[in-house]
């Protein structure tokens, strides 16, 4: 059976609504999943909130109302973003959710019946905005706590911990011995950096004197468990994992085939998952907790995960946050240009592992300049002049170049040209395509198909099908110029479709194209990018906006 292409999200925070740097990360997952459907591929999409932890606790409690009420409400704005940004995901994570405090406990007593989870005293220096203690080991050259920790407090308590830094140097191992455990490579060494410098245990409860809103630990009746076991478990807690089949990582369990055998076969058919995350949560979280976490519960090193990282939208060059006052609202733009104008910013403005500026202007000039112009005007005439000469009617032919004489020879070499490196037409270009799209290089895969899209102005511009119109000797040229540019049109729908899903269908629509399917993902897939599958005498639509304008003062 084939396997299932397995993609995850960061599950966001549930303290304040969505901002355009969440609305970045599941936008770029869901074009990922759609570019796996659209090969074929069976696809698991997992996102979803974290609702537990002190933020959370804190918010409710400045908002005055219980925190189950109030994430409940923040959670439905991340439901209705989603919903508006078309983000199709299959699963939705929720870690107040019974099933997954299920498998959070299970997991937790397994570590616990296996020594690995221990009490302890602690005093010592505690980081408010990572919910964790930190040591001497993470101060600056200054003697300072760097600013990602944000407000440090001196604090004395009991706790329970996990035995992290004995799976040092298995995980050094692991990183040493897989190049691409964490994509962009930059980012897996500055994971090998980090785990060079692990030393001590993680802390992984909170007594509920402090926090109660997080899941009760199975063996300590008075904590709570410590947020990120909490949130980490979610990606196999949604995917189906059953702690209770899972052997830990006793070699005789094990067997040839790693501990996972024993798992449920919904979860084998998954697992393991490119997973998504911003910058800021690879280290420690994912590359150092997430990736020891799983090793520790038995999951071989052919079963890890791979991380791929983002970076981040930032604003005038600094970080986003609630409290600079600085958040974009990606409800506001969506409302106000769009969704897919906000999906093509998104996804075409950053180079994905990188940061980048937002700008509301730039957002508005991409969108006038590539969708409404090269892509909307292009669909626009090809049609109107369809309708025009041939009533709608496009025929196949092909181009010959000697086919009657044209009226300047400096564009007929141009044409030659154009038309024999055409990139739809030529063979180099899905390749290209699918290899980008490989290296999740989604800015650089809307390049490439925006070539084709500048490709066909460049022929309608060069060919100057109303001129052909005049002349009953370049009936055929006229011809092949349509078929061209509405088979073009055809293709670069398919192609675009994981990212802007909704043009595509109104490309189809006009083209009046698998009709059937209209509004149905399934309308779209790789092997019809094929050229030539639009047949002799096929009759496309009437014209009608794409992108209208964005008039702008
Ligand atoms: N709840 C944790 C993640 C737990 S995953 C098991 C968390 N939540 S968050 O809401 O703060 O961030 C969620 C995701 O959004 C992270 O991957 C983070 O990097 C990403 N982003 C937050 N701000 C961002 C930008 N300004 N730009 C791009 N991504 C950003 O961390």
């Amino acid at each position: 059976m084939p396997k299932t292409f397995f993609i995850t999200t960061a599950i966001d925070y549930t303290n304040s609504p969505p901002h355009v740097g969440h609305a970045y990360e599941k936008v770029l997952a869901d074009v990922i999943a759609r570019y796996h459907r659209l090969k074929g591929e069976k696809v698991f999409f997992l996102t979803g909130v974290d609702q537990h932890g002190q933020k959370v606790q804190q918010s409710a409690a400045k908002a005055g109302i219980p925190p189950a009420e109030f994430v409940k409400d923040i959670t439905q704005k991340f439901v209705d973003l989603w919903k508006k940004l078309d983000v199709n995901y299959d699963e939705w994570a929720e870690t107040t959710s019974e099933r997954h405090k299920k498998v959070v406990q299970g997991i937790l007593q397994r570590l616990f019946d296996e020594g690995q989870i221990y009490k302890d005293k602690q005093a010592g220096y505690y980081s408010v905005r990572q919910e964790q203690f930190i040591t001497d080991k993470e101060r600056g050259p200054d003697g300072k706590f760097g600013t990602e920790w944000g407000e440090v407090e001196f604090r004395e308590e009991e706790n329970y911990y996990f035995k992290l830094s004995q799976h040092k140097e298995w995980l050094l191992g692991y990183l040493n011995k897989r190049s691409d455990a964490v994509i962009p490579d930059f980012r897996q060494t500055e994971l090998r950096n980090a785990v060079e410098k692990i030393s001590g245990d993680l802390c992984i409860s909170r007594p509920k004197s402090r926090l109660d809103w997080g899941i009760e630990l199975p063996f300590g009746k008075d904590f709570v468990t410590y947020v990120w076991f909490d949130a980490l478990t979610n990606y196999i807690s949604f995917a189906g994992y059953d702690p209770a089949l899972s052997t830990l990582n006793s070699v005789k369990e094990r067997g040839s085939n790693g501990a996972l055998r024993s798992q449920t076969s919904n979860f084998l058919e998954k697992w393991p998952a490119l997973q998504i995350i911003g910058k800021d949560i690879l280290v420690p979280a994912h590359g150092i907790y997430w990736l020891i976490m799983l090793h520790a519960i038995g999951f071989p090193d052919d079963q890890m995960p791979q991380l791929l990282v983002h970076g981040w939208w930032n604003l005038g060059g600094a970080k986003m946050s609630k409290s600079a006052g600085n958040i974009i609202d990606p409800f506001a733009l969506a409302d106000k240009y769009g969704p897919e104008a906000l999906r093509y910013y998104l996804m075409s403005d950053i180079a994905t592992g990188k940061d980048a500026d937002f700008s509301e202007e730039r957002l508005v000039e991409r969108y006038n300049v590539d969708l409404a112009n090269s892509l909307g005007n292009l669909l626009n005439r090809t049609l109107n002049m369809a309708a025009k000469y041939r009533n709608g009617k496009v025929k196949s032919e092909r181009f010959t170049f000697a086919i009657g004489a044209f009226d300047s020879p400096e564009n007929e070499s141009d044409l030659a040209a154009l038309v024999v490196n055409f990139p739809v037409d030529s063979k180099p270009f899905l390749p290209d395509y699918v290899g980008y799209f490989d290296h999740h290089r989604v800015s650089t895969v809307l390049e490439h198909a925006w070539e084709a899209v500048n490709a066909c102005n460049t022929l309608v511009d060069c060919a100057a099908p109303w001129k052909l119109a005049q002349l009953p000797s370049q009936a055929e040229r006229l011809d092949a110029v349509l078929y061209y540019i509405t088979e073009s049109l055809r293709i670069v729908a398919i192609l675009i479709s994981p990212l802007l899903p909704k043009a595509a269908h109104g490309i189809f629509d006009q083209l009046n194209w698998k009709m059937e399917l209209s509004g149905k993902e399934g309308r779209f897939s790789l092997a019809d990018t094929e050229w030539g599958k639009l047949p002799d005498g096929h009759v496309v639509g009437k014209p009608v906006p794409l992108f209208p304008r964005i008039e702008t003062s």
